[in-house]
């Protein structure tokens, strides 16, 4: 385990190096080609760590060429203090963490980061605009960001950035999702065809945390919106439409269908997401707001998403 004696806001951890870590890993290891005292690490677990084969060998040895250091550490076993000394001995921590360790753990991690008096912290708050969601959405998860937000926004040693990037790309065409049917060649929309949806794929997500990370003069206390897409629900379905070549049906499922889904349901994890996402605001916002479209920055839009996964619905 590398030990570091110097903290400055150099010296920059990332936790987690999963779907989002990876690419925000690999985008700030090219940013630090122009600024070379900028160290990167990354946090991953011990068994990790220490990968002798598989995929997680073949990660290791990316970050190795990437100039990547790795620290060991467990965000859910260890305790707050534990992990505090650890990221104390940094400037920057960058959150992608996803999902790790159940209801409380974004709460701890973020306490964690204040209590080591870390100079910036991006949270993993890569999602939707918890502000105006507020609580009672339905997903525990969001209710938990708003409070980080509430723990970030009670104090002022530790400046934090928020990325808002709306859902990964790839979840507006997951069949899981419930939106896009390809087999039924069925767009479903969710609460209203006017309703939209912002989506951003994870290497985007990473190329612009990166450049969000380097901007001058440092942006501190912001939450920064970017985005790949923004689509009504109605546009979804004439995207579809026009890449099937025949006639989309058109369902919408209407708020009152969504929570009755979610009722009978209660476990139903998309069902949840579905009637989460059906609502006028906070889930989406327009690209003339983003950081990315403000700064002339290209991303990925839907419909180039689709023409480069060709065979996501070969299976
Ligand atoms: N805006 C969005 O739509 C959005 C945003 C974020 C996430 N997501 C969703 O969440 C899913 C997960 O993506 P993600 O990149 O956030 O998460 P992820 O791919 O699950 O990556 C999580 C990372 O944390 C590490 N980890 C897990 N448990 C840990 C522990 N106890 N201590 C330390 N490290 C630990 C994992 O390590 P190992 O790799 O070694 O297991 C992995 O590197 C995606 O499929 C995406 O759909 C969506």
């Amino acid at each position: 385990m590398m030990l570091l004696t110097e903290e400055s806001t150099n010296t920059v951890l990332v936790l987690g190096a999963g779907q989002l870590g990876m690419p925000v890993l690999r985008a700030m290891s090219k940013k630090t080609h122009k600024n070379p005292s900028t160290k990167i690490s990354v946090l991953l677990k011990e068994e990790a760590s220490h990968a002798v084969s598989g995929s997680r060998k073949a990660r290791l040895d990316e970050l190795r060429e990437l100039g990547i250091s790795v620290v060991e550490g467990d965000l859910q076993r260890q305790s707050i203090d534990e992990l505090s000394t650890i990221f104390r001995q940094f400037g920057a921590v960058i959150n992608c963490s996803g999902f790790v360790g159940g209801p409380g753990t974004q709460i701890k991690i973020t306490t964690a980061v204040l209590n080591a008096g870390v100079t910036r912290y991006f949270p993993w708050q890569f999602g939707v605009d918890y502000d105006i969601v507020g609580k009672g959405s339905g997903q525990e998860v969001w209710d938990e960001q708003l409070e980080v937000r509430h723990l970030l926004r009670g104090q002022s040693e530790t400046d934090w950035t928020i990325v808002s990037t709306g859902i990964f790309t790839s979840y507006l065409f997951e069949p899981s999702f419930g939106v896009v049917d390809e087999k039924k060649h069925t767009v479903y929309g969710l609460g209203d065809w006017q309703h939209s949806i912002t989506l951003t794929t994870p290497e985007d997500i990473g190329m612009l945390t990166a450049e969000i990370f380097f901007y001058q003069p440092e942006i501190r206390n912001k939450i920064v919106y970017i985005a790949g897409d923004t689509l009504k629900y109605i546009e979804i379905a004439e995207l579809m439409e026009s890449r099937w070549g025949d006639i989309t049906e058109r369902k919408l499922l209407t708020k009152e269908m969504l929570v009755e889904d979610v009722r009978n349901s209660p476990n139903d994890t998309a069902a949840k997401y579905r009637l989460a996402f059906a609502r006028p605001d906070g889930v989406a916002w327009s690209m003339a707001n983003t950081f990315n479209f403000q700064q002339g920055i290209k991303t990925t839009t839907a419909v180039q998403w689709l023409a480069i996964h060709d065979n996501i619905y070969s299976d």
